[in-house]
């Protein structure tokens, strides 16, 4: 019998590695109170049933976020967004996992409005020890205002995966062979907002955000986190290695996987640091690793 129940578990991840990557091995669909808390602005966000939904507001006086109520080191972390329907030009709406001290660790998902009709950016980025000035830019092959579609974050000890949907949109692979430092062992907190950005966001800075139309609302549902929370003992997450994100599966992409990424890399990328000779005449040493990709 436990061999049968191991067999179908097994089958279970090759299937799920296969046909989905970082395939959620927990239920997406849990309330926002379960994992969150509203960080500032909190008039600003609204709840719908029962707390499975909720909507933040962008107006001129302020813009709002809320935040996981533990840190985690390692894990899957999704959430489904409906972006700022219409002229949502000068707002960003973000996702991200954030350590808390200086030299911090980060894992950004940032998407930027745009006038009615007009793309949607989503602006990637990873910060190490401190470090960021890694931004990737892609559009989109749908309209993210016009229904939910899911952002997930797979973290383990081998590399970071940013996916929409099924679709790994970047990988940033452990290059501490290289020199470049890995986020392992500064656990995160997960963090969403939206707000006015309208000095960089939209072309540049040149399309202001159009206040006549606020307020700008945002929906999110599907609150899922499942990681190892650490903030009562990291070290004990760090060194675990038995989690189903430590699995073989989950060390590379698979073939369909590479497949995708490129697929993304070809059509809908914007910008690549690591293609940015101007910016850094030397490629930065995880960018050689990139590009084998
Ligand atoms: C907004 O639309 C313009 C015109 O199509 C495009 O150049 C730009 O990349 C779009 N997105 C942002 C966030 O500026």
């Amino acid at each position: 019998m436990a061999s049968f129940v191991w067999t179908l578990y097994l089958g279970f991840l090759f299937w799920a590695s296969g046909a989905m990557g970082a395939a959620p091995k927990k239920p997406v669909d849990v309330p926002f109170g379960r994992n969150y808390v509203p960080t500032w602005a909190i008039d600003h966000i609204k709840y719908f049933n029962g707390e499975s939904e909720i909507q933040l507001s962008l107006d001129k006086y302020t813009g709002t976020g809320f935040q996981s109520k533990g840190s985690y080191l390692f894990g899957h972390f999704s959430m489904q967004i409906k972006m700022v329907p219409a002229d949502s030009a000068g707002t960003v709406t973000a996702f991200y996992l954030s350590s808390q001290y200086s030299e911090h660790d980060e894992i950004d998902f940032e998407f930027l409005g745009n006038r009615t009709g007009q793309p949607y950016i989503l602006q990637t980025n990873v910060f190490t020890g401190g470090k960021g000035d890694r931004e990737h830019r892609i559009y989109l092959w749908f309209d993210p205002t016009k229904a939910y579609h899911s952002y997930s974050v797979l973290w383990n000890l081998y590399q970071i995966v940013f996916f929409v949907d099924d679709v790994p949109i970047r990988v940033f692979k452990n290059s501490k062979d290289l020199g470049v430092k890995f986020p392992f062992d500064q656990p995160m907190k997960i963090y969403s907002s939206l707000w006015n950005a309208d000095d960089w966001a939209t072309r540049g800075g040149l399309e202001k955000t159009d206040w006549s139309k606020a307020p700008f609302v945002a929906s999110y549902r599907g609150f899922h986190i499942d990681g190892c929370e650490a903030s009562v003992n990291a070290k004990f997450c760090a060194t675990q290695g038995k989690r189903w994100w430590d699995h073989r599966d989950f060390q590379d992409l698979n073939g369909l996987q590479y497949r995708r990424l490129s697929w993304v890399r070809q059509k809908y990328t914007i910008y690549n640091y690591c293609t940015d000779r101007v910016r850094y005449p030397t490629l930065p040493p995880e960018c050689n690793r990139d590009r084998d990709i």
